[in-house]
């Protein structure tokens, strides 16, 4: 290699103190562009509310600004359209799009980076994209949640056994069920809210990382990108990467609960529970056991918060030794959070479409809330009303009458009103109308309890708030 070839090897955009190209290996590793790419319409839209804004407050002709404008819609379509050709030696997102830009329009292309840094110019872009991400989670949540509803309104006096410790405790209802995923979900929802409005501030205008001299304004260019605000210190702006935590950690408990209703499905629609029918188009079958209907979907999201937890901390783990403000590990928070939120976004959709189908198996579900003394606690709780007893008694009580009837190898209504009276002269028979699971369902009336017109105030009040 001559020197001039060597000075030609060296980057186009930055290359003026370098007089050699870099390793095929530096390469390999600096890159973004194999990545960030999808980063392309946030940094477009970035660029062209920049170039708009320094033509408004005339640090660029309104002509180069106008020429400006329309060559990044250019370089937008030739990428949507795959026209476009990323280049590995431009690094990056940012530098492929001014590169193109700049082929396009010639010299107005290189006055854009004005007044800006590619520190300012990623922090924007990566928020952009992570707050269309926040977005999508609301609506995705809002879809399952619809889903969850639905599923509550049909079922909201079904009878099923609860389970503490997976031990039937008390009878429950289907809808009730349900429900406690709306709740979940809700939250989930919020959270991401929550993120979106304390990420909502633009970092535009810190440039490198001290702000510049030229004379911007970054109340406009926050606007123009609909952001609240701009950022109040340029060092933060350049640094800050906890909206991405944020995200990620919302993300991780939305699929944690993701997970646990995915855990219920696989129980459930086993063959020794059948409480559900998985319909065909979220099960798969098995290549050698033709009984087999597999509940794959449920199983893959049970596992995606293994990946979505492991990149939140692994961008926890980027984060934590950075000293202010921008340091090139933080290249490294895209692929983690890409992949997190397409994960995301694939287990919503595919847990709202499970449970849209799912079939509940009343049947079964009616018989297994009778069974396993599920209504133990409405006769303690009867023992308390009618007879005064105070209710460590009735629990005493109670106890011995399950343990007879486990011993005669029947459940408790099968037990006789002269059995009972040996534990307790002074039950009557009207204790038998506590112990039909239906009773016990409707006496739980507290407010939040499992009674189906509890449960039917919660249908209503979240359809409202779904519409
Ligand atoms: N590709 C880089 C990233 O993702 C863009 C910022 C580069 N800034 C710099 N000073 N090298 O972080």
């Amino acid at each position: 290699m001559t020197a001039s070839d060597k000075t030609k090897a060296a980057n186009q955009m930055w290359g003026g103190r370098f007089a050699e190209g870099p390793d095929a290996i530096m390469q390999a590793i600096n890159a973004s562009i194999g990545f960030d790419k999808r980063l392309y319409a946030q940094d477009i839209a970035g660029s062209r509310a920049h170039a708009a804004m320094l033509a408004a407050t005339g640090i660029l002709s309104d002509k180069d600004a106008a020429a400006i404008g329309e060559g990044l819609l250019t370089v937008l379509s030739e990428i949507e359209t795959g026209a476009f050709q990323f280049k590995v030696e431009l690094e990056d997102i940012h530098l492929n799009v001014e590169s193109r830009l700049t082929e396009i329009v010639g010299e107005p292309g290189k006055r854009l980076h004005t007044a800006r840094s590619r520190n300012d110019q990623v922090a924007l872009d990566f928020r952009l994209w992570v707050r269309d991400q926040s977005d999508a989670a609301i609506e995705g949540l809002s879809g399952l949640m619809r889903a969850f509803v639905a599923q509550a309104e049909a079922g909201a006096d079904w009878v099923m056994p609860g389970f503490t410790h997976l031990q039937t405790a008390q009878p429950v209802t289907w809808g009730h069920h349900m429900m406690a995923y709306v709740e979940m979900f809700a939250r989930d929802r919020s959270r991401f809210e929550d993120a979106r409005r304390r990420m909502n501030e633009c970092p535009l205008g810190a440039a490198a990382l001290a702000g510049t001299g030229f004379p911007i304004d970054r109340h406009m260019t926050a606007s123009a990108l609909a952001f609240d605000r701009p950022t109040a210190n340029s060092l933060d702006s350049v640094s800050d990467r906890d909206f991405a935590l944020e995200f990620l950690a919302a993300a991780s408990i939305c699929a944690m609960h993701l997970s646990r209703f995915a855990e219920e499905l696989v129980i459930w629609s086993s063959a020794q529970f059948r409480f559900v029918r998985l319909s065909d188009k979220w099960t798969t079958g098995s290549s050698i056991m033709p009984q087999k209907k597999n509940p794959d979907a449920a199983e893959l999201l049970r596992a995606k918060l293994g990946r979505i937890l492991g990149a939140t901390v692994a961008l926890f783990t980027v984060m934590k030794g950075l000293p202010l403000t921008y340091s090139k590990d933080m290249q490294e928070d895209k692929e983690q959070v890409f992949d997190a939120a397409d994960s995301l976004m694939l287990g919503l959709a595919a847990m709202t479409g499970m449970v849209g189908d799912m079939n509940a198996n009343r049947e079964v579900l009616k018989t297994a809330a009778a069974s396993g003394f599920s209504t133990a606690t409405d006769l303690a709780d009867w023992l308390v009303r009618r007879l005064d007893l105070p209710f460590r008694e009735a629990h005493h009580v109670t106890g011995t009458l399950v343990a007879m009837a486990e011993k005669k190898g029947c459940d408790l209504p099968d037990l006789s009103l002269a059995e009972m009276n040996e534990v307790h002269a002074g039950i009557t028979d009207e204790i038998y109308s506590v112990l039909g699971v239906e009773n016990s369902i409707r006496s739980r009336m507290s407010y939040g309890g499992t009674a189906p017109d509890q449960v039917r105030a919660q249908v209503a009040r979240w359809s409202e708030a779904l519409k």
